[in-house]
């Protein structure tokens, strides 16, 4: 049995534990998924111990995402875009750092909600570390538009140089900066990735960005609606939550880990009916 953990501080509600024990049961693999609460000044020595008990990989969570960069020999190329990484494989020569949140998002919004991100005109709230994560993600599924607003608007500028050579690789349109270059025409996709949802606050954004069309995702999630979402519902929006992009990272952490991908569908009506 193969010992697994995620990290972070606080730890105690960590779902992360319930998926991959889920993924284990479903794949047959023979995993033990722990959580590790590490002290605020004590995330390298948390870890070093882990490894030294025969620890083979670990989910890593706030507020540990940009140590677990720095201390990371070697990163995917989702990481070292993101500058952070959530998820850590120890290998016989070093540690490798990943990154599956981005793609755990891409893959909820196109497998789980079918809405294509190819072609589609997207706008990303927010530029911090969850933001910055999931911009490579979305313009490597193709040609798209993708605006990026941030309250902060030098911050959003930042990513829209940052990523202006892989846009051009991709044939995706980038802009962005202010809350005031949205566009007061119905985007396909608005994703929320700014952290508003934890204080209840709605993201500055034009009323008219939202339609019938238009999908509004969350990346947070609970029991109840976020008020993002609520508003975006109330302008007529599809809206969805961020509960699949966990289920949807963890599976593609357990495939860097493992080589062997997790069905996710059973797993998510699950966490869904324990969130009440
Ligand atoms: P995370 O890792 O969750 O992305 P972060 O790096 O601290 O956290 O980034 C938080 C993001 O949420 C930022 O884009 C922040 O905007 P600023 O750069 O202007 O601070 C955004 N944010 C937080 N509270 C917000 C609010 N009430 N309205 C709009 N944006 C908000």
């Amino acid at each position: 049995t193969d010992l697994y953990a995620v990290i972070g501080n606080p730890i105690a509600h960590s779902k992360s534990p319930v998926i991959h024990t889920r993924f284990a049961e479903q794949t047959g693999e023979r995993i033990e998924y722990r959580r590790l609460l590490a002290p605020v000044d004590g995330f390298a020595d948390t870890v070093r111990a882990f490894v030294a008990a025969g620890g083979r990989g670990l989910n890593v969570t706030v507020p540990f995402k940009l140590e677990a960069y720095a201390l990371a020999d070697r990163l995917s190329p989702r990481a070292s875009a993101a500058g952070a990484v959530n998820t850590l494989r120890f290998d016989a020569d070093g540690i490798y750092g990943d990154n599956t949140d981005g793609v755990g998002l891409v893959g909820d919004i196109e497998t789980n909600l079918r809405v294509e991100l190819n072609g589609a005109r997207v706008l990303l709230l927010g530029a911090g570390g969850a933001a910055r994560g999931a911009v490579l993600p979305v313009l490597e599924r193709g040609p798209c538009a993708l605006t990026i607003v941030n309250r902060t608007a030098e911050k959003a500028q930042t990513l829209v140089e940052q990523f202006a050579q892989a846009a051009r690789e991709a044939g995706c349109a980038l802009s962005g900066g202010a809350p005031s270059t949205i566009e007061p025409i119905p985007y396909d996709v608005i994703v929320n990735a700014t952290a508003g949802s934890l204080t209840a606050e709605v993201p500055e954004c034009d009323e008219r960005a939202f339609g019938p069309g238009t999908l509004a995702y969350d990346m947070m999630y609970g029991a109840q609606p976020t008020v993002f979402m609520r508003h975006a519902q109330a302008l007529g929006a599809r809206i969805s939550d961020g509960l699949g992009m966990l289920v949807e990272q963890a599976a593609e952490s357990f495939w860097v880990w493992r080589g062997v991908r997790p069905a996710s569908a059973q797993v998510l009506a699950e966490l869904r009916s324990m969130l009440g």
